[in-house]
């Protein structure tokens, strides 16, 4: 009775000591090991106590020794895979080589280690699946550790491939997207390195660009490639330049043509029908607002686009045609203020246009915005021709400044100058324009 409460304290004691040792002592000092070293560290002393004990009894160890190598060398030659996958187990655990939290890719599929356990590792994937994997497995095989890199923040590169037409030089695209996407700010996609855009190859008888941009949350990989996409396509779509298809050779050629003319028609339909729900130009005849409708440039943006930057040289005038877009004020040392909201039939861009200054505030898109834009020069024709539209925005301007100046004023470092009268305003405008009355 007494021999068996000796070994069932020894016991205890052990394994109390092993529980100390590492889970108080070693993470006091700042060294956590793994549950799985604890364990093994636990059973060798077990073992050492237990031949201590026989050797107290009397046994012969050596014959022990000698029987139970022979029995280890049977048993582990029985168990070779199960004991490859302990040691595998025991050697991630030990170098850190995977760890619980880490992403990996399984089958193609993006996923996250969840727990590494004596045999197996579980593995849980974006698809809702775990999945078990032998240890041994993982250490013969190749795993992938996604957007892993010792010393470097976790991010994940990704690229996206489109095509465009061999007519539009190269220099042009890489140049307008890496211009636009370097300020727009898209969750998950992270700031430096920035995206970047390369020509890839040749297929199909067009250009294939790869879009690369680094993504910091890893389990958003394909709703965040889909925002980038819809930024990319926008920007495109602004520069004029189209996503190309595979190109075929079609014989229909006369069709083509008639298709092409029908969607021109829809398409200055849908340009005139919104130019009528600007209040300004009803004063416009019909011809004029033809021709109006026939310079203006489509111009669609993604959510969180700036469409134009406070301090910029003023060139397009905006008319919304769907969506809403924010007016922000930059102040030079806080946040950006909100200062209105534009929707649809509302025009910006008028100030900087009409009076020569620079931007006066920050417009970006609250939604997927889709514009038309009419350039300076058109701009300033209409207004030659007619006068009371410069009348009108002046009106405009006017009721708009108040809101702009009182954030300007509230913001300013040094008193600013007055706000200017409609009378004033009117006057500057003219000046511009050299318009007489
Ligand atoms: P512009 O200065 O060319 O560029 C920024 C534009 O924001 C400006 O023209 C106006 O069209 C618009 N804007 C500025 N202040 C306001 C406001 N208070 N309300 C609505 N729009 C504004």
């Amino acid at each position: 009775m007494q021999t068996f409460f000796r070994i069932v304290s020894a016991i205890a004691l052990i394994r109390l000591s092993g529980f100390a040792a590492f889970r108080l002592v070693l993470p006091l000092i700042g060294r956590e090991w793994p549950r799985i070293v604890e364990d093994v560290v636990i059973l060798v002393l077990y073992v050492i106590y237990g031949f201590v004990q026989l050797r107290g009894a009397g046994v012969d160890l050596s014959s022990i020794v000698t029987t139970s190598a022979i029995l280890t060398a049977v048993i582990a030659f029985a168990m070779q895979d199960t004991l490859g996958n302990l040691l595998g187990g025991l050697a991630i655990q030990i170098d850190n080589t995977v760890q619980v939290g880490d992403w990996v890719s399984v089958d193609g599929v993006g996923s996250q280690v969840r727990d590494i356990r004596w045999r197996s590792t579980l593995i849980e994937t974006r698809n809702w699946e775990t999945v078990v994997i032998p240890n041994s497995q993982i250490m013969k095989g190749r795993v992938a550790i996604l957007g892993k890199r010792e010393g470097q923040p976790l991010q994940w590169r990704r690229s996206l491939r489109f095509m465009v037409d061999p007519r539009v030089p190269p220099a042009r695209v890489i140049a307008t997207i890496n211009e636009e996407m370097r300020d727009v700010p898209i969750a998950n996609v992270a700031r430096a390195p920035g995206p970047t855009t390369v020509l890839h190859g040749f297929a199909q008888g067009n250009l294939e660009y790869d879009l690369r941009y680094w993504l910091t949350e890893l389990l958003e990989d394909e709703l965040t490639d889909s925002m980038v996409r819809v930024h990319l396509f926008a920007s495109l779509q602004r520069a004029g330049i189209r996503i190309a298809e595979e190109q075929r050779t079609i014989h229909a050629v006369s069709r083509d043509e008639a298709h092409a003319d029908a969607v021109r028609k829809r398409e200055i339909g849908r340009r005139l029908e919104m130019l009528r729900g600007v209040d300004l130009f009803t004063v416009l005849s019909e011809e004029e607002m033809n021709e109006i409708a026939e310079r203006l440039q489509y111009a669609p943006f993604a959510r969180g686009d700036v469409i134009t930057k406070q301090g910029n040289i003023a060139h397009w005038l905006y008319i919304i045609m769907f969506g809403e877009a924010e007016v922000r004020y930059e102040p030079q040392h806080a946040s950006p203020q909100l200062i209105s909201t534009l929707r649809a039939g509302q025009f910006f861009g008028e100030m900087a246009l009409l009076t020569g200054d620079a931007r006066s505030a920050t417009v970006v898109a609250k939604t997927d915005v889709e514009c038309y834009r009419l350039d300076g020069k058109s701009f300033q024709g209409l207004l030659l021709t007619r006068p009371e539209i410069a009348e009108g925005m002046s009106r405009v301007i006017s009721s708009r400044r108040p809101d702009l100046d009182k954030v300007r004023e509230a913001f300013a470092t040094q008193p600013g100058p007055a706000v200017s009268e409609q009378a004033d305003l009117l006057s500057r405008i003219r000046r511009f324009f050299g318009l007489r009355r």
